[in-house]
């Protein structure tokens, strides 16, 4: 069963009154424990895809079906809960809290779940740990690196158990090196069964997935495995 299935997906947004066609007839299955990547020039629509896929924003027609919810029919609420539950993001400039320490931020998305950050405690560190941060739990981000900031924000990412980790030029900040210890955890996420969908503007981290899916004014282009 594909974790993924995109159906003649039509997203219009409207700039100076005109209308503008950011994905113009999207058709994508995703099989679960692959690891995605979707690349494209600027403007192609990859983010407003991943943004339909992680139920940011809603398509203008078309069926988007992600672990078995129709997306589109669900209420403003059940998709905040589906995200919190059922998604993870990474994102270019990390988004962690300045004023919480590493296993915290990692602890945080529980905590909007209703659980208190000391239960969660035990998980953020292990999820360090997996990304080899065994030594940098109690770090605040001013005290981390760029690549250390993305694998907390990776392990924030799977604190819920997603079935999907969806992540957007998650090494456009960082260089090759950097980045590439960041795409190998991802593909661990996906070795493991979970499913990964990467935006990346770069060749060789696209390489990283199992599949590459071209866009190119808001059409796919290509599809390479
Ligand atoms: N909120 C919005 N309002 C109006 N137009 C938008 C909005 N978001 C995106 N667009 C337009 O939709 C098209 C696709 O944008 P999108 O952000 O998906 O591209 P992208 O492939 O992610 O580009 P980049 O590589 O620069 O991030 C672009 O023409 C963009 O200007
Ligand atoms: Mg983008």
């Amino acid at each position: 069963m594909p974790v993924v299935e995109v159906q003649d997906v039509v997203k219009e947004y409207e700039r100076g009154g005109q209308p503008l066609l950011a994905l113009d007839g999207v058709s994508l299955s995703i099989e679960s424990g692959t690891f995605v990547s979707i690349t494209g020039p600027s403007g192609a629509g990859k983010s407003s895809l991943l943004h339909l896929l992680g139920g940011l924003d809603r398509a203008t027609r078309g069926s988007v079906r992600v672990d078995h919810a129709e997306l589109q029919e669900l209420s403003d609420d059940a998709l905040t809960a589906f995200r919190r539950q059922r998604l993870g993001f990474v994102f270019q400039f990390f988004n962690l809290l300045p004023t919480l320490s590493a296993w915290q931020n990692v602890a945080l998305p529980r905590l909007l779940d209703g659980v208190p950050l000391r239960r969660t405690r035990a998980r953020a560190v292990e999820l360090l740990e997996q990304m080899g941060l065994a030594d940098r739990v109690a770090h605040r981000p001013a005290e981390l690196s760029g690549g250390e900031l993305q694998r907390v924000a990776i392990a924030r990412a799977m604190v819920a158990d997603p079935v999907l980790i969806l992540a957007d030029e998650p090494t456009g900040n960082l260089d090759s090196v950097t980045g590439h210890g960041v795409l190998s955890r991802l593909k661990g996420c996906a070795a493991d069964g979970r499913t990964v969908v990467m935006v990346t503007h770069d060749a060789s981290a696209a390489a990283f997935g199992d599949r590459t899916v071209e866009l190119r004014d808001g059409r796919i282009l290509a599809d390479r495995t």
